[in-house]
């Protein structure tokens, strides 16, 4: 009889080299959605946000890659007046209208304890969760490195699905965690107001670090 993991990797190779052999890039219009068009939005128009738009940005976004497909990222769509209310005083006073006015503030989060999932989401290593168990710092590091790709992976996912964007990290993270996750394993990392923009918001593009500045090749 087939073992059925030796199968599941057989059918993924031929997926991927199916995939692989159309070797396509991404067209003009998806790079100025994602990147090069789009901006950091401040204002917001007053449209709501479906849930089901939601859950298509997170079925995007958790494909993104993560060591070990850990998977560290938890998040939290402030949506109700009350969340709201709960959130804005650990915001920094500039950043609380952009909250207030977004239909959705997402608390980009991670757990500390992502490692319980990992005979779940890497059974190629049933020793994986060891590695992290007894090391908090292991476990830390690898929590915001993942959690944070995960928040990035987020941002353009939500670009993907027609909202606009504007990331915050100007608020103290303790009151946010104190006030949302207080008694759990997760912590606060970041903020993602979404929703449809009020362009009239947004200030010139500023600029980039060049690919000679930035990049060697060795
Ligand atoms: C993780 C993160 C945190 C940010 N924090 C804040 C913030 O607290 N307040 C704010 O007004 N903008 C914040 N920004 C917005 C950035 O300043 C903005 O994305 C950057 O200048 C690029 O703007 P652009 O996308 O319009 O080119 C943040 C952006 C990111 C990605």
């Amino acid at each position: 009889m087939t073992d059925p993991t030796l199968a599941a990797d057989e059918a993924a190779r031929a997926a991927a080299n199916a995939f692989q052999s159309q070797s396509l890039t991404a067209d003009e219009t998806t790079l100025k959605l994602l990147f090069t068009e789009a901006r950091t939005h401040y204002g917001w128009q007053d449209r709501d946000v479906g849930e089901g738009t939601l859950r298509s940005l997170y079925e995007i976004a958790k494909m993104g890659p993560t060591s070990m497909n850990q998977q560290p990222m938890r998040v939290v769509f402030v949506r109700s007046s009350d969340a709201k209310d709960r959130l804005e005083p650990a915001l920094f006073e500039a950043n609380r209208p952009k909250m207030r006015t977004a239909p959705v503030t997402a608390i980009i989060a991670y757990d500390l304890n992502f490692w319980e999932e990992l005979p779940k989401l890497f059974p190629p290593n049933p020793g994986a969760q060891d590695i992290f168990k007894n090391n908090a710092t292991a476990a830390q590091v690898n929590a915001f490195r993942n959690g944070t790709l995960q928040g990035a992976y987020f941002m353009l996912a939500a670009r993907a699905v027609g909202l606009d964007v504007g990331a915050m990290s100007g608020f103290d993270n303790a009151k946010v965690d104190d006030e949302f996750f207080h008694g759990t394993s997760v912590k606060s990392n970041f903020l993602v107001n979404l929703g449809y923009a009020d362009t009239s918001k947004i200030f010139r593009r500023l600029p980039r670090m060049d690919y000679d500045e930035v990049c060697e090749t060795i």
